[in-house]
């Protein structure tokens, strides 16, 4: 695989980052995840403006040069022979040579692409629905800013997964924010769509922002507030969003079927729809 390491293309046992870089000493790096389809980029400028707003949120110096990185999006695409997959794209501060807790603003950022091939229409996971199992979220409360400081959120799809459940929804004083890496919805038994309002404590998807566009079009009902882990055992169906899984269906919670068990009709129309309008 041909990777990018801070303006050179390299094969990825040849790229090198320092032990001192901040991203792998303070987590103080940022990211983007943008899917390929039919070899083409998903939503790339909703992925740049994130990119830029989490820069800013933490004070980077480094401003991202979208042209630029559409550049190396691309070519990494090509190179790759990438025609279904994600590019990875994370933005470190960089390193001051040496370890230190305050922030120096003159550092170099340093810019890391890579790509990944994965099969995203055809998705088993999907096809069944997915097992979640509900844990407390104890993240920082900056959830918005799309940090690689991941540990929690790999730690419980990790014990998920070691507990038969294929991800974890997360839950703040009885209300789901989100997946360990995904926006979280439920169907009411009236067909309402409900997903958390945008805040500081969930990433602000660009696949949620897709989907309730594509839910608005099909005339589906959607809100946008808190909703209860009871609210989700009680849901005629439940679905997460995001880049790198599309629409994915939920048939359980917490051990309880959602309606009936199997991926809901709303949630596999969505799916559809989505998949359509990008291709
Ligand atoms: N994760 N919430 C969290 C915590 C996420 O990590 C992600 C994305 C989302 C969905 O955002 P989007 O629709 O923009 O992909 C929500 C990416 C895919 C990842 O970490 O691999």
């Amino acid at each position: 695989r041909t990777v990018y390491v801070n303006g050179d293309y390299l094969p990825e046992n040849e790229a090198k980052v320092s032990i001192f870089d901040r991203s792998f000493l303070f987590a103080d790096g940022v990211y983007e995840v943008t899917s390929v389809l039919d070899g083409k980029l998903i939503d790339f400028n909703g992925h740049m403006t994130r990119l830029a707003r989490s820069l800013s949120e933490l004070g980077f110096t480094y401003k991202a040069d979208i042209d630029e990185l559409l550049e190396i999006h691309r070519e990494l695409v090509k190179r790759n022979d990438i025609t279904e997959g994600l590019v990875y794209l994370q933005i470190s501060r960089g390193s001051a040579g040496d370890r230190d807790f305050a922030i120096k603003d003159d550092t170099p950022a340093t810019v890391v692409l890579f790509t990944q091939s994965k099969s995203l229409i055809k998705s088993p996971l999907a096809e069944r629905g997915q097992k979640i199992l509900t844990y407390p979220d104890v993240r920082w409360r900056r959830s918005d800013i799309k940090t690689v400081q991941l540990l929690y959120a790999s730690l419980l799809k990790t014990e998920a997964a070691a507990k038969g459940a294929d991800d974890a929804w997360m839950v703040l004083d009885g209300y789901v924010t989100e997946g360990s890496s995904n926006n979280a919805y439920i169907v009411t038994q009236d067909n309402v769509i409900v997903t958390r309002q945008l805040s500081n404590d969930i990433l602000h998807g660009i696949t949620r922002k897709a989907v309730l566009k594509c839910a608005e079009e099909l005339q589906l009902k959607v809100e946008e507030r808190l909703f209860t882990v009871d609210e989700v055992y009680a849901a005629k169906e439940a679905f997460s969003t995001s880049a790198s899984a599309f629409v994915c269906p939920v048939a359980e919670v917490d051990g309880k079927k959602i309606g009936d068990g199997t991926p809901g009709p709303i949630a596999k129309r969505l799916r559809e729809i989505y998949i359509e309008a990008n291709r």
